[in-house]
C-alpha cells in the first residue's frame, strides 16, 4: 500500500513538474506569451525553477519531522526538474535573447550583480545535479551529503538574484527568501528538537508518521 502511494506521488511529481513546460510550449505556439515572448520565457522558467528547488528542499524536513518518508523520495526529482528549468532559463537568456553573442552579453550584463548571482547559483547546482545518481551516492559516501548542501546557497543566491532584479514590488522575492530561511532553520538540530516536541504534544496523526 505504502509503495503504491509512493509510486503515485512520484507520477504526480513528474506531471506537476512537466505541466508548466507543456503550458509554456502551448502558449508559445498559440502566440500567447505577451509582446515580449523571450522575456516571458525567462520569467516563467526562473519562477518554476525556484519553486521546484524550494519544494525539493522542503522534502527532508517533512520526512524528519513528520515521518513523511514517501515525500522524502520526491526530493531528487523535484530538484532535478528545478535544475532543468534553471538550464532552460539560462539557455533562453543566452541563446534566444542574446543569440549566443558573448561579446554583446559581456557589454550588456556582465557588470550586473543579479546576473552573477544567477550564474553562481546555476554553477552551484551543476555538481549537485551531476552527482544525483545512485552510482555517485555510493562513490562519494558521506561527502555526497556535504556536496548536496550546495542546494541551500544555490537557493539563497537564486532568491538574491530575483531580489536584485526587481525594481518596485519586492514582496514575491521576499516571500521566497522567507521560505528558504525557514527551511534552513528547520535543518538546525535545536529547532528540529523543539518542533518534534511540539508535534508529540499536539499528537500529530500517526497515519502521516508512517507513510513510507
Ligand atoms: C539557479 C539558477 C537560477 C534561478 C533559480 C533563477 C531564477 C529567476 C527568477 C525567479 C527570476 C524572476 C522571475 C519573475 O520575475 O517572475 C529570474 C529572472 C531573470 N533571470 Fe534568473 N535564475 C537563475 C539563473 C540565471 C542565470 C544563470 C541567468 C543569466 C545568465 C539569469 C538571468 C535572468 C534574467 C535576465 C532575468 C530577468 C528577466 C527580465 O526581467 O527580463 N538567471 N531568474
Amino acid at each position: 500500500m505504502g509503495r503504491l502511494k509512493t509510486h503515485w506521488l512520484q507520477i504526480l511529481t513528474h506531471i506537476v513538474s512537466l505541466l508548466p513546460l507543456a503550458i509554456l510550449i502551448w502558449d508559445f505556439r498559440q502566440d500567447r506569451l505577451t509582446a515580449n515572448p523571450i522575456q516571458e520565457i525567462t520569467l516563467r522558467t526562473g519562477s518554476y525553477s525556484l519553486i521546484l528547488l524550494l519544494l525539493s528542499l522542503a522534502c527532508t524536513p517533512l520526512n524528519t519531522m513528520f515521518g513523511l518518508k514517501s515525500v522524502s523520495r520526491l526530493r531528487r526529482p523535484l530538484g532535478l526538474y528545478g535544475f532543468m528549468y534553471a538550464c532552460l532559463h539560462t539557455l533562453n537568456f543566452i541563446g534566444l535573447d542574446y543569440g549566443f553573442n558573448l561579446n554583446l552579453l559581456r557589454e550588456d550584463v556582465f557588470g550586473k550583480a543579479y546576473i552573477w548571482a544567477g550564474v553562481i547559483a546555476w554553477l552551484a547546482l551543476l555538481p549537485v545535479a551531476i552527482t544525483s545518481t545512485r552510482g555517485w551516492i555510493k562513490r562519494l559516501g558521506r561527502n555526497w551529503e556535504r556536496l548536496h548542501w550546495l542546494v541551500y546557497p544555490a537557493a539563497l543566491l537564486s532568491v538574491f538574484h530575483f531580489l536584485l532584479l526587481v525594481k518596485a514590488d519586492r514582496r514575491e522575492p521576499l516571500l521566497y527568501a522567507a521560505a528558504v530561511g525557514l527551511l534552513l532553520l528547520l535543518r538546525l538540530p535545536g529547532v528540529r528538537r523543539v518542533v518534534n516536541k511540539l508535534r508529540d504534544r499536539l499528537k500529530f496523526p500517526t497515519f502521516l508518521a508512517h507513510s513510507g
